[in-house]
């Protein structure tokens, strides 16, 4: 029996996760949920589960669930109680879906602690994929990728020579916005942004996917991941979702993964490789899809993608302003206080005059984090928002 924590388990993945999970209950035992508001969410997965922890990270929404969990299910209220039930010696595996950089230092402990470690908070080894992955090798921990395409490209990687690769091609659906006329960008809502047409993901991942801000975090995640040279990393448009990853060896071979698009086979494969878990998804019938098709992905329509490639030449702090400035801009459109288009470009901003220089320690990544924080919420407040 594994013993698993699951880290955001009130969010998207974390219900993809418990899906899985309650598939194979004789298989793994829940030893932890964690999540951060969500209480109702909670009281539901806490039930299902039988967890020997709950952790909200949220004072008051763990106060919501006194005396409410199941007999013998005990309670945590903030970030260390979630480090520590990531870190306890009876835990195999750590699920890692916070969103945001904020799910860093509980994912980095499971790391310290040696744990495998199925990492969906991408966010972590953007801001701190050196730091991150040195810990990894240091401690012996498994870092398997939760994220559909990394999952993909992991499974095209075995039993293959690594110096044999010469391109890693992660796949995008290219969102929503794909193919709507670029001079009514402008006017796209936050609900219209969220909406996306094969993936059924949390808020800010979907932004994220509109403004293919997400693959560009993805193409510095699989730069950690994967220990590639950044040159080696490419993105195609591919509308269907069904060719998750693919890598290209020396000798002109591509070898892909393909799958329904369903986060339940990515977590299945990250929480064990081999024998292969039954994940729920529906078998892929490639003769009802007819036509998978592939596009070059056009850089003025999604400026992300122009602008991570300064981001994979750089050093880490390019990386660490980023995503901070994303994430802050993210919120902000979701807020209503900037529009569609001002995303990128306050990242941008943002990124402009910001130092490129390598980062050694976890407070340096967090005092860089938050300057970049700072800075743009202070363009928010210029563009009146
Ligand atoms: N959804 C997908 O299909 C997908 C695919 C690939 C990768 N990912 C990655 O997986 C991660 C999670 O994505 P998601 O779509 O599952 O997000 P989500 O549905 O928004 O869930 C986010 C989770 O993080 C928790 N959380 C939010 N703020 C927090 C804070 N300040 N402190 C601690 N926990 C906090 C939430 O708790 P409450 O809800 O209780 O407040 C929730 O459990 C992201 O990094 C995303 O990029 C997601």
């Amino acid at each position: 029996m594994k013993r698993i924590t699951i880290l955001g388990a009130t969010g998207s993945i974390g219900a993809s996760t418990a899906d899985v999970v309650l598939r194979h209950a004789d298989q793994f035992a829940v030893h932890a949920l964690v999540g951060h508001r969500n209480h109702g969410r909670m009281l539901e997965l806490a039930h299902a589960l039988k967890p020997a922890w709950v952790v909200m990270t949220d004072a008051q929404a763990a106060s919501a669930l006194k005396d409410k969990l199941p007999t013998g299910t005990r309670l945590g209220c903030d970030m260390d109680a979630a480090i520590a039930t990531a870190t306890d010696a009876s835990v195999d595996i750590v699920l890692a879906a916070m969103v945001g950089s904020v799910g860093l230092p509980a994912a980095l402990a499971a790391v310290r602690a040696g744990k495998r470690v199925a990492l969906a908070n991408k966010e972590c080894l953007v801001t701190a994929g050196r730091l991150f992955m040195q810990e990894a090798a240091e401690s012996g921990a498994d870092v398997v990728p939760v994220d559909s395409e990394h999952a993909a490209v992991h499974q095209c990687l075995v039993g293959h020579d690594k110096g044999s690769i010469r391109r890693i091609i992660l796949t995008a659906s290219g969102g929503p916005f794909r193919d709507r006329d670029v001079s009514t960008m402008r006017d796209i809502t936050p609900e219209q942004a969220i909406a996306h047409p094969n993936w059924d993901m949390g808020a800010k991942i979907s932004v994220d996917s509109a403004t293919m801000m997400n693959k560009a975090l993805e193409l510095i995640e699989a730069r950690w991941l994967f220990g590639v040279a950044p040159d080696k990393l490419s993105a195609v448009i591919h509308p269907q979702s069904v060719v998750h990853g693919m890598v290209e060896y020396t000798d002109g071979s591509v070898v892909a993964q393909l799958a329904e698009p369903d986060m339940r086979g990515p977590i299945a494969y990250a929480l064990q490789m081999a024998p292969r878990l039954a994940s729920g998804i529906p078998f892929l019938d490639l003769a009802a899809h007819g036509r998978l098709d592939f596009q070059a992905v056009d850089e003025a329509r999604f400026p992300a993608m122009r602008l991570v490639k300064a981001v994979l030449a750089g050093a880490d702090s390019l990386a660490i302003a980023f995503n901070a400035a994303n994430e802050v801009a993210n919120q902000a459109f979701r807020d209503r206080r900037i529009g569609f288009m001002d995303i990128v470009s306050l990242v941008e901003q943002v990124m402009q005059g910001c130092e490129d220089v390598s980062v050694q320690t976890l407070d340096e990544v967090w005092s860089r984090d938050r300057e970049s924080r700072v800075k743009a919420e202070s363009i928010i407040q210029k563009f009146g928002g």
